[in-house]
């Protein structure tokens, strides 16, 4: 016990059961390891260690590190938390010197610390699945440059797309998510370390010196924000957030397409399952499970942002809940990336289904526009175009099979050339500005995203000296 000198009697069990941290913070073994060596030098550099003890400390933290990486930390009864509990072996293998080594810490300071490393490492690995993911677009999307699909607004049938336009519009979703990440990465990325409880150190350590041992691009500029600011936690969560979410969106596609009344899409046998009773089903459970665990992932940045929202100045033991949330988002978040882009990249696209589904009224904005073309002010279009559909639904039919004289009827502006609107893939290749679905701008599209990986700068794991 770290604290025992003021109290007569030992915690009761029940309250240890409630408080202890080890169980999950353990997970920062390393960092606090680490923070506890670059800590040591900077206490030495300022005389209260001699260089001697602080080779002996520093030695017998690489042992501790040792011990955790082999698996032979052994937990002992008092190790509330990571910090106690490396401390307590630090001091059992090198002996009394090992209680200088908070010297002038605290370990408010020390968690907040950890954990922004912590959460460095993981953003780079999230960043990394992302990277992958995006990988896994643009080639899939590049196979399906000129696949005919409809496009969907209110999940109605709207207008004809391309599945490789539908494909990249996930990319730049995952580019935001991941300059999101980088940007989150920035403020993360600043050490508290040396903030002590809340006051600051009264010993002369050189936090700037600190920080970029331990591989942050600078240090907090006030002790009391130091040691009680979340907001890298929250931003994180919040990243993760909306990765989920974008990846339910993609999910929810993929559930719709794969569904036989569509059957855009069959899930590669690997990365879909079976029913136990019914022989004839192929469900996108993994797509589901994207989908359902978004809710997690948005729970815990609410659960997050609740827990923050009431508390005073400066550390509050609530903060102690700020970690199993972000280990959760992170988990699911790792296991889900990779499957996601296994499922990209062994989807597969079925061009009749795709084309069997695009009804030819999906063309009625190509008739407006025709009209448009022949000098029309596009509301008056839109209506001529909408008795057309009006005129074929009568019929029960689509304006694809409406006659030349039909189409006379409805305006006088219409001539022969108007029949040559119904037609798909023509509709695509109109819209070919930037940003469209034409094959020609999905190209130049792949194009500009095959450029933003390549210059886009990953966020880079914390080198730990
Ligand atoms: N386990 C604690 C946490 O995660 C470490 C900080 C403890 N600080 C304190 N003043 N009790 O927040």
């Amino acid at each position: 016990m770290l604290w025992g000198g003021a109290f007569a009697e030992p915690s009761d069990a029940d309250l240890r059961a409630l408080q202890d941290s080890i169980s999950f913070d353990k997970r920062f073994y390393k960092q606090d390891i680490i923070g506890s060596i670059a800590y040591a030098r900077a206490i030495a550099a300022t005389g209260i260690l001699t260089p001697d003890e602080s080779t002996v400390i520093e030695s017998g933290l690489r042992q501790v590190l040792g011990e955790f990486e082999s698996g032979a930390f052994e937990l002992k009864d008092g190790d509330e938390d990571i910090h106690t509990a490396v401390e307590r072996r630090l001091t059992e293998l090198v002996g009394a010197v090992g209680g200088k080594l908070h010297t002038g810490r605290s370990r408010n300071d020390q968690v907040a610390t950890d954990f922004r490393l912590w959460v460095l490492d993981a953003m780079s690995q999230v960043d990394a699945g992302l990277a992958n993911l995006q990988t896994a677009l643009i080639e899939k999307a590049d196979q399906h440059v000129e696949m005919l699909m409809p496009g969907y607004t209110h999940l109605q049938p709207a207008q004809p797309i391309t599945a490789g336009h539908w494909l990249m519009s996930f990319f730049w979703m995952v580019s935001r998510d991941r300059d999101r990440l980088s940007d989150a990465a920035r403020r993360a990325a600043v050490s508290p370390l040396g903030s002590g409880a809340l006051a600051g150190t009264p010993f002369d350590v050189d936090r700037a010196l600190l920080a970029a041992e331990l591989g942050f691009q600078s240090y907090t500029e006030n002790s009391l924000d130091g040691v009680s600011d979340r907001d890298f936690v929250a931003e994180f969560l919040f990243a993760l957030a909306l990765i989920g979410t974008h990846l339910s969106r993609l999910a929810e596609d993929i559930i719709i397409y794969s569904n036989p009344l569509f059957g855009y899409i069959t899930l590669n046998d690997r990365y879909s399952t079976g029913s136990s009773i019914m022989p004839q089903k192929r469900n996108a459970d993994p797509m589901e499970l994207a989908r359902g665990k978004t809710g997690r992932l948005i729970g815990n940045l609410t659960g997050l942002l609740v827990v923050l929202k009431g508390l005073p100045s400066t550390y509050d033991k609530d903060l102690q809940e700020d970690k199993e949330a972000v280990f959760d988002s992170v988990d699911n978040m790792l296991l889900l990336l990779p499957v996601v882009t296994a499922i990209i990249t062994t989807l597969h696209l079925n061009p009749d289904k795709m084309k069997a589904a695009l009804g030819g009224d999906m063309l009625a904005t190509d008739l407006a526009d025709y009209l448009v073309r022949k000098g029309l002010p596009f509301r008056q279009a839109h209506h001529i175009s909408g008795q057309a559909v009006r005129l074929a639904a009568s019929r029960g039919v689509e304006i694809t099979s409406l006659t030349y004289d039909d189409f006379r009827g409805l305006s006088d502006l219409f001539t022969e050339d108007v029949m040559a609107v119904f037609d798909f893939a023509a509709s695509v290749a109109k819209r070919k500005a930037v940003g469209g679905t034409a094959p020609e701008a999905v190209r130049q599209q792949i194009t500009n995203a095959q450029k933003w990986l390549s210059e886009h700068q990953s966020v880079q794991p914390v080198q730990l000296k």
